[in-house]
C-alpha cells in the first residue's frame, strides 16, 4: 500500500469551480432544452486579437522553417517577452523592473498556487475572506491550514480577513502575527479595489511586521478608475514586501492558450532555521527552472504581440466589450432593487442574494428557473455566504438576456 499526503484529506469538497460544472452538466441532462447562460467561471468567450493570432501564426512557420526552429527555450520566459512585459507594464507606470525578476509561466492559477511550497511548513497565512480558493486549498495540501473546524465552516490555523458590506469589503489588518498575505486586487469575486493610499497601509504593515504580501492582479487591466493602483510596486517600499501576479488569460482571452508572469523583487528575502539571509528570487528560480520548463515560444510571441500598437488598441476593445457587460449586468440588478457591488474596475458583479437566500439555493433557483450558471458565494468563503457573483465575461447578447431572464424571476 502506497501511503497518501493526507492532508488532501483535509479539502473539504470538490474544488469550487469543478463542483459548479457537474450540477451545471447534471441539470443539462435532466433538461436537455434548457438554453443554459453560463456566468459562472470567468472564462472568457471573445476571440484571440488579431495581432495576436498572427503573432502565433508567424511563429509556427518560424519553428517549421529551417535554421528558425527552437527547442526548450529560457524556463523564465524569452526575453522579447520579458522585456516587453517590464517596458510596458512596469516603466510605463514609472516602476523599475529588472528582468531577472520577471518568470513568465502558463497561469497565475499555477503560480499562486505553488508559490506557498517555498515557504516554511510553520508560516502562518493570512487570506481574504470571501477568496479564490486556490489560495487557501494549496495552503491544506501542503498541510500549513491545520484541521477544518465545521463549527465555524473555517481552517483553524488560516487567519481570515473578512471583507464584508460593513467593511465595504476591504480587510483589516491581521490581528495577529501572520507570514503570509495573500491579497487580489481589483478583487476576486467582489469586483472591489483598494487605492494606492490604501494598498499602502499593507505595504507598511507587511514591512513593519516581516511578512511577505502575495498580490494577486490578474484583473489590473479592467481597471477604469484613476486612483486604483495597477501594480503594488506603485506604492513605495513594495519591492522589499511583495510578489506580484499577473495574467493575460482574461485580458487578452489566454484562459485556453495559457500564459502568466509573476515579479518576485530581488529586495525580498526570508530567513533559515538557523536565521541565515536567503533571496526569494533564487528560491522560486530554483523551483521554476526544475519544475517548469517553459511557456511555448509560439505562445509567448503571442503574448508579446498584445504589447504592440495594434494588440493594445485591440486589448482595450475586448476589455471595454467586457466592462460594458459589467455595466449591463449591475444596472440591471440595480433596477430590480438587488445590492450589487463590483463591476466598475474588475469583471465581476459581486450581488446581495435576495430574500435572505444562502448562496446554494440562489445558485438552484437561477439554475432552475432562468437557466443561468453563476457562483455562489459561499463557495469563496464563509464571509461570502448570501452573495452571489455573475461574471462580464459572456458575449452581450448572452448577458442581456441573463438579466432580462433574472428580471422575470419572482425575487
Ligand atoms: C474565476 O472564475 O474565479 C476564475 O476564472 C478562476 C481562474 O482564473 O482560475
Amino acid at each position: 500500500m502506497t501511503s497518501i499526503n493526507s492532508n488532501y484529506l483535509n479539502l473539504q469538497g470538490s474544488y469550487l469551480f469543478s463542483e459548479i460544472a457537474k450540477r451545471r452538466t447534471k441539470f443539462i441532462e435532466e433538461n436537455p432544452q434548457a438554453e443554459i447562460i453560463s456566468l459562472g467561471i470567468g472564462d472568457v468567450t471573445r476571440g484571440l486579437p488579431d495581432a495576436v493570432t498572427k503573432a502565433m501564426h508567424a511563429a509556427i512557420d518560424e519553428l517549421a522553417a529551417p535554421g528558425s526552429f527552437r527547442g526548450y527555450g529560457p524556463e523564465q520566459g524569452y526575453d522579447f517577452l520579458v522585456n516587453t512585459i517590464i517596458e510596458n507594464d512596469y516603466r510605463a507606470r514609472g516602476v523599475d523592473i529588472q528582468s531577472n525578476e520577471v518568470f513568465v509561466s502558463d497561469g497565475s492559477k499555477c503560480d499562486v498556487g505553488n508559490i506557498q511550497e517555498i515557504f516554511s511548513q510553520d508560516a502562518v497565512v493570512a487570506v481574504q475572506d470571501p477568496v479564490y480558493p486556490v489560495y487557501v486549498d494549496t495552503n491544506v495540501m501542503a498541510g500549513r491550514s491545520g484541521p477544518f473546524n465545521s463549527d465555524i465552516g473555517r481552517y483553524e490555523n488560516i487567519v481570515y480577513l473578512d471583507c464584508t458590506a460593513e467593511n465595504n469589503f476591504k480587510p483589516s489588518l491581521p490581528d495577529r502575527k501572520v507570514d503570509l498575505i495573500y491579497l487580489c486586487y481589483p478583487n476576486n469575486p467582489t469586483g472591489m479595489t483598494l487605492t494606492k493610499d490604501e494598498l499602502k497601509v499593507w505595504v507598511d504593515y507587511a514591512r513593519e511586521n516581516n511578512c511577505l504580501i502575495l498580490f494577486d492582479s490578474a484583473y489590473e487591466a479592467f481597471i477604469t478608475e484613476a486612483d486604483v493602483p495597477h501594480s503594488i510596486y506603485e506604492v513605495e517600499g513594495a519591492r522589499e514586501v511583495a510578489i506580484e501576479f499577473r495574467s493575460f488569460s482574461k485580458t487578452a482571452g489566454f484562459t485556453g492558450v495559457r500564459c502568466a508572469y509573476t515579479v518576485v523583487p530581488r529586495e525580498l528575502r526570508g530567513f533559515d532555521k538557523d536565521g541565515n539571509t536567503v533571496f526569494i528570487n533564487d528560491l522560486w528560480n530554483r523551483r521554476h527552472t526544475t519544475k517548469f520548463n517553459g511557456v511555448s515560444y509560439v505562445t509567448q510571441r503571442g503574448a508579446e504581440a498584445i504589447y504592440s500598437a495594434q494588440g493594445k488598441e485591440q486589448i482595450r476593445s475586448l476589455v471595454d466589450y467586457y466592462m460594458t457587460n459589467a455595466g449591463i449586468i449591475r444596472d440591471g440588478l440595480r433596477s430590480l432593487g438587488l445590492e450589487v457591488f463590483g463591476g466598475v474596475n474588475a469583471p465581476y458583479i459581486w450581488l446581495k442574494t435576495p430574500n435572505g437566500l444562502d448562496s446554494w439555493a440562489f445558485f438552484d433557483k437561477l439554475l432552475s428557473e432562468a437557466n443561468i450558471v453563476g457562483t455562489p458565494g459561499v463557495g469563496f468563503g464563509r464571509s461570502g455566504q448570501g452573495y452571489f457573483r455573475l461574471t462580464a465575461f459572456g458575449s452581450r447578447e448572452n448577458t442581456e438576456k441573463a438579466v432580462e431572464r433574472i428580471r422575470k424571476l419572482s425575487l
